[in-house]
């Protein structure tokens, strides 16, 4: 049976954009600026164009962020149960104008009417009803937490209203005001939604939108009134952000491309496969930063799934998006479908097969057939680049652990799918693909409840959930962080480097000499370069030489760290003993440790650096067995569990001062969440580091979870923050200019950087040196979807 047309109707939305002038200004202080510069936004499926936006000058991004300076300490004041009652109107007017709202979407972006009005409306008025709910919650959640000031907001335009949602919700629900800017493809969903906030009575200045393109973007970026951003995009702008934002203080999230796999075991319900794959590929024209781009199959079912899968690709249906009963509709722009075209035409060149169902593509617009890709390699452009469009690449695999690798064999980690009627099976595979949402027998499941974000290139922070929420709060306790001592003895410490390593016997509290090498793989090593650095006393008397590191020297410790996955695999409670046992040792060479320090440092009560450096391997091993993820329950047949794991292998840089606090109080939340670490410790007082190699070789430490590189906090920094194989650095050594660096170099590889900047931080205090905000940095959150049912 054949299926007639079913159009729906433009009256609405057309007399909307006619009423308004088919042009529009900015919105900003809850006022409409006269229309500027203008471009055109354009129907995709057919060229007409619908109406003209005001490309937004650097100037009308000042105002924008004045209005939002302005508004933001009155938005908080009106307290989580004002800002609840205002979001919850406005969800409800989402839901009263979605019908206009979809239409709008659909004429704007190309997608199908089904898609926006079956998904896209539903989840962006969720997600306000969601985050009304952590507005109300606030003062008793997240106690200990004030909002983060102006946020400034990009989005694409593959899900235009709904990432506003995703954007602008958990923002005014933490009491930020926003400087928010739609895609220059895609901006009508958010100039009427402009118009809904001022019938929902958000006041003045708390929403403030400007349209234009890439410009007004890197506008708000650099804008120095503007504590976050958040962002969503390619992974190239992504890159560009985070050097932009780097030193500047700014928070940021960014939530970047994919390639994510879809993976079809043998004893997968193969139909229930193909719809899924159906949903994950050819959802929004495959123009979804998860979609599921490469489908990975048992090599036993893979003739018979692919028959199968080519079958279905016959009967999708390609029209007028507009259509209730089409499938597929426009790409959003000529721009995207000749960079598409391009793709495919290269995997054919290279002999890839290449199906595409015979449909016809209608003659004005922008359209691509869906298509299947085999034959390519793993290495092929068309398998690892993200082609944001109706095309899957088809490869196929033996095992599950050669599933895993290939999985996993792409610079990101967004998304995946596992079909298998085998729970056991799912569930080992899940937590070894590295990424951040895995679904389970389905496919493109999203809720506000639960959190979304990638893994690696894929971006960092989460959007959703309650990890959502800490992305635009920030904990009281930075507030109170002090200025970052000065410490003259790393001057000192500069100007004895590169002192030979047969340089003259001394004295030390431990009474032999005994120049300490560095700490590499569960044994002291010598430093590859073969120089020492010479260490300086308090009083500028030298008292012992350490090791100088190199970049070659931080390789080596990173390839140890990789050689320690064991330590991930561990228990909770195996690590928690290790902490445990490490306290134990260090507290029987108390008096060792304290001397240490003392001579370092010139400590007067050199006794209470080393309890609290105790008492802190207690508190995280603690920890270690509570940082406990979550069960939601999102509106599925089913259960989400969001998983804390750990980042990987990190990098850190110690503090100066209280070097031994200092240097547990990163390295004990870090290996107590299972990360491996490579650490530098305080470049001026190093000893209490590397006294510490015979404690951890006497305490059950696996070799290569902690690795010690002592030499230029500097260098090494740099080293570690290039490093394609570490997936986080932090940095708390009080240098800006040293950490701003770190930010710089680690857009790279896109890793998580945590940084301390110029500001210190009371190391005695479990405030401002513990807690779950530290947790948070030393983790990622994984969402595993299970639906249940047959
Ligand atoms: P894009 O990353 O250039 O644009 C996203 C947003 O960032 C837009 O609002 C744009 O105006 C803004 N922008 C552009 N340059 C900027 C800059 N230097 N500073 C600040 N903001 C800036 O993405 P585009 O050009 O729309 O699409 C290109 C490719 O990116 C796609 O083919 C796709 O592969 C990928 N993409 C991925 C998305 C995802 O969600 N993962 C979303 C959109 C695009």
């Amino acid at each position: 049976m054949e299926y007639g047309p079913a159009p729906e109707s433009t009256k609405e939305a057309q007399a909307w954009l006619a009423q308004r002038g088919r042009s529009f200004g900015l919105f900003i202080d809850n006022a409409w600026s006269a229309p500027g510069e203008l471009f055109a936004s354009a129907n995709p499926a057919d060229g007409s164009k619908l109406a003209d936006l005001t490309q937004a000058t650097d100037a009308d991004v000042e105002r924008a962020v004045a209005a939002a300076r302005r508004a933001q300490p009155g938005w908080q004041a009106l307290g989580g149960h004002g800002r609840a009652r205002v979001m919850y109107a406005l969800a409800r007017l989402l839901q009263k104008h979605a019908r206009l709202f979809a239409v709008l979407e659909t004429l704007d972006n190309g997608k199908t009417i089904r898609e926006t009005r079956d998904v896209d409306l539903p989840l962006a008025a969720r997600h306000f009803y969601y985050h009304a709910g952590w507005a109300q919650l606030q003062a008793e959640d997240f106690a200990g937490y004030r909002a983060v000031g102006v946020v400034g907001q990009i989005v694409p335009w593959n899900f235009p209203l709904l990432m506003l949602a995703w954007k602008i919700a958990p923002a005014m629900a933490a009491g930020n005001t926003i400087v928010f800017k739609p895609a220059e493809f895609t901006s009508l969903t958010a100039m009427l939604f402009a118009d809904i906030c001022v019938q929902a009575g958000v006041p003045a200045g708390v929403v403030n939108i400007v349209t234009g393109d890439g410009r007004v973007g890197e506008a708000i970026v650099k804008h120095p009134g503007i504590d976050k951003i958040a962002f969503t995009g390619s992974t190239e702008v992504g890159r560009a952000i985070r050097t932009a934002t780097a030193g500047s203080g700014k928070k940021l999230s960014l939530e970047l491309g994919g390639k994510s796999p879809f993976i079809v075991f043998e004893d997968a319900d193969l139909d229930a496969a193909v719809e899924g794959l159906v949903d994950s590929i050819w959802f929004n024209q495959g123009q979804v930063c998860c979609a599921g781009s490469r489908l990975l199959v048992q090599e036993s079912v893979e003739a018979r799934f692919l028959d199968k899968l080519r079958a279905r690709m016959d009967k999708l249906t390609l029209g007028s998006p507009l259509d209730k009963s089409i499938d597929i509709g426009a790409l959003v722009d000529p721009v995207q479908r000749q960079r598409i075209a391009g793709l495919v035409e290269s995997a054919r060149a290279e002999g890839c097969t290449v199906y595409q169902p015979a449909c016809e593509l209608p003659a004005d617009g922008s359209w691509f057939p869906p298509t299947l890709i085999t034959g390519a390699s793993t290495s092929a452009a068309v398998a690892q680049a993200e082609i944001f469009g109706p095309v899957l690449v088809a490869m196929s695999f033996r095992t599950p652990p050669e599933a895993v690798q290939l999985a996993n064999n792409t610079v990101y980690g967004l998304a995946s799918c596992v079909w298998t009627e085998n729970i056991s099976l799912a569930l080992d595979v899940a937590p070894q693909i590295k990424a951040g949402v895995v679904w389970i027998n389905t496919a493109n499941q999203f809720d506000a409840a639960c959190g979304f974000g990638g893994y690696r290139e894929s971006g960092f922070g989460r959007e959703g959930g309650r990890e959502g929420m800490l992305e635009y709060l920030t904990a009281l306790s930075e507030d109170a962080r002090p200025a970052a001592p000065l410490v003259e003895a790393k001057a000192k410490a500069k100007a004895g480097a590169e002192v030979k390593e047969k340089a003259a016997p001394h004295d030390s509290p431990f009474g032999i000499d005994r120049t300490a090498k560095l700490y590499i793989g569960g044994k002291q090593a010598r430093p590859d370069g073969a120089y020492s650095r010479a260490i300086h006393g308090a009083g500028g008397e030298f008292i012992a030489e350490v090791g100088e590191g190199n970049r070659k020297d931080i390789r080596n410790a990173v390839e140890a760290a990789h050689k320690a996955g064991g330590w991930t695999k561990a228990t909770a409670h195996n690590r928690a003993q290790v902490l445990y046992y490490i306290a134990e040792n260090l507290a029987a060479r108390g008096e060792e440790f304290a001397a240490r320090i003392a001579a370092m440092t010139g400590a007067r009560n050199p006794e209470r650096e080393v309890q609290a450096a105790i008492e802190r391997l207690f508190y995280y091993a603690a920890w270690a067995d509570k940082y406990d993820g979550l069960a939601h329950q999102p509106p599925m047949h089913g259960i989400t569990v969001a998983l804390n794991e750990p980042v990987g292998v990190i990098g850190i840089v110690c503090p100066n001062e209280a070097p031994l606090l200092g240097f547990i109080s990163l390295v004990a939340p870090a290996i107590a969440l299972g990360n491996r670490v490579v650490v530098v410790p305080s470049e001026a007082h190093p000893l209490s580091a590397t006294d510490l190699y015979q404690v951890f070789d006497t305490s059950d430490l696996p070799g290569g979870v902690v690795n010690i590189v002592t030499g230029s906090a500097d260098e090494l920094a740099r080293t570690l923050a290039t490093h394609a194989d570490i997936d986080a650095v932090w940095r708390h050594d009080g240098s800006a200019e040293g950490c701003a660096e770190v930010e710089r170099l680690s857009a790279g590889t896109l890793k998580r950087t945590w940084v301390g900047g110029a500001k210190g931080r009371d190391w005695y205090s479990t405030a401002q040196s513990g807690g779950r905000a530290v947790l948070a940095h030393a983790s990622q959150v994984k969402n595993i979807w299970i639906p249940y049912g047959v």
